[in-house]
């Protein structure tokens, strides 16, 4: 079976690219670089079952080179912390429709990557697939990203009625782990590590009270793996996260990065970033999965956050030299 991977020189998309080839699978990938990295490539490019395009998917000429069975649509712009709000909603949207029509056109099945921050800040926590989804308004810029992947879920659920698109929806929690991009625009784990290996203080954004539940790459991957391979997972919307128990408040996270890396009798640097710096900014107080439906598939995280983010520091240590060398 080929897999088609948007984004494949991302975060997510070149774990799941060597997995899916461990695995048995070729894989065609795509990505424009605005992102992704080459060195996330390195490996996957000497895999005879691998190959890639470099290219932009918010060109329709694109599609004609995408040959394969399911298409794994990863590409995306994110929450517009430092970034365009507008870019954002009409990037996702438009690159979402090209993709549709070509799984229409081809007969391919969708492998949507949706996200938990499409439950806003309902406060009715955990979140499980039916849960509703509380937003702030639209002067509020985050929130454009929410926006675009619940119009990303509803545009699918849409074509599968009428058109009988076959289609899984996943909706990641917090992933983090090696190949991330090391700004805010990969997360929290890669900013504090790289905070800490250029002797910055943590940069925390608002109180850092906030709390979240994070899932280690491969736990994330493995959760990805069961959206393809089981029959029951057609038609249907999961939540793929860590454990629910390992929730923490940034603040937490970040003394807890320092401490892994500084050493326990050591005092963590702390810099307040207020929200103001970058907009109108509101941020989710608390994120908590369920994760059930993918557990009666036989997911169960398998990384607690203490040995991912062993894993995580292991490798930006390395990235750094590598990247200095
Ligand atoms: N990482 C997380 O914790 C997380 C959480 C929730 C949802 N998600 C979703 O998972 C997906 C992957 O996230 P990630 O963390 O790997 O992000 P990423 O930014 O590392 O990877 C996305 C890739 O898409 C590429 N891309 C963007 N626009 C493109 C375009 N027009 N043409 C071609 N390539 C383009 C980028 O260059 C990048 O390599 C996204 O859809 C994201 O919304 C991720």
């Amino acid at each position: 079976m080929q897999i088609i991977i948007t984004g494949a020189a991302g975060f997510i998309g070149s774990n799941l690219a060597a997995r899916l080839l461990n695995e048995g699978y070729s894989v065609v990938g795509i990505d424009n670089f605005s992102y992704g990295k080459h060195e996330n490539l390195r490996f996957l490019l000497k895999h005879k079952n691998f190959s890639f395009i470099e290219g932009d998917l918010l060109h329709e000429s694109v599609y004609e080179q995408l040959k394969g069975d399911v298409i794994i649509h990863l590409a995306s712009q994110k929450i517009p912390r430092y970034s365009s709000a507008s870019k954002t909603l009409q990037d996702n949207s438009r690159i979402l429709s090209f993709i549709i029509d070509k799984c229409k056109k081809d007969n391919q099945r969708l492998l949507y990557a949706s996200t938990s921050d499409i439950y806003g800040k309902n406060p009715d926590t955990p979140y499980h697939e039916e849960s509703n989804i509380v937003l702030g308004p639209p002067t509020i810029k985050r929130w454009a990203y929410a926006l675009s992947k619940i119009y990303g879920e509803q545009l699918i659920m849409a074509n599968h009625q009428d058109f009988n698109l076959q289609f899984t929806i996943f909706r990641l929690f917090g992933s983090y782990g090696p190949n991330q991009n090391t700004t805010w625009w990969g997360g929290p784990q890669a900013v504090f590590i790289q905070n800490i290996l250029e002797g910055k203080p943590l940069e925390i954004h608002g109180d850092g009270l906030q709390t979240r539940t994070f899932t280690y790459i491969d736990d994330t991957i493995e959760g990805i793996f069961h959206c393809l391979k089981d029959p029951r997972a057609q038609n249907e919307i999961f939540n793929i996260a860590g454990n629910p128990e390992e929730e923490i408040s940034i603040i937490s996270l970040a003394k807890k990065i320092w401490y892994q890396m500084k050493g326990l009798n050591s005092f963590p640097q702390i810099a307040f970033i207020p929200y103001t710096s970058f907009g109108n900014y509101e941020d989710v107080k608390k994120r908590v999965p369920c994760i059930n439906k993918i557990m009666k598939f036989g997911y169960r995280p398998q990384w607690t956050l203490d040995k991912g983010l062993e894993k995580t520091i292991e490798w930006q240590i390395s990235r750094n030299k590598y990247c200095r060398a």
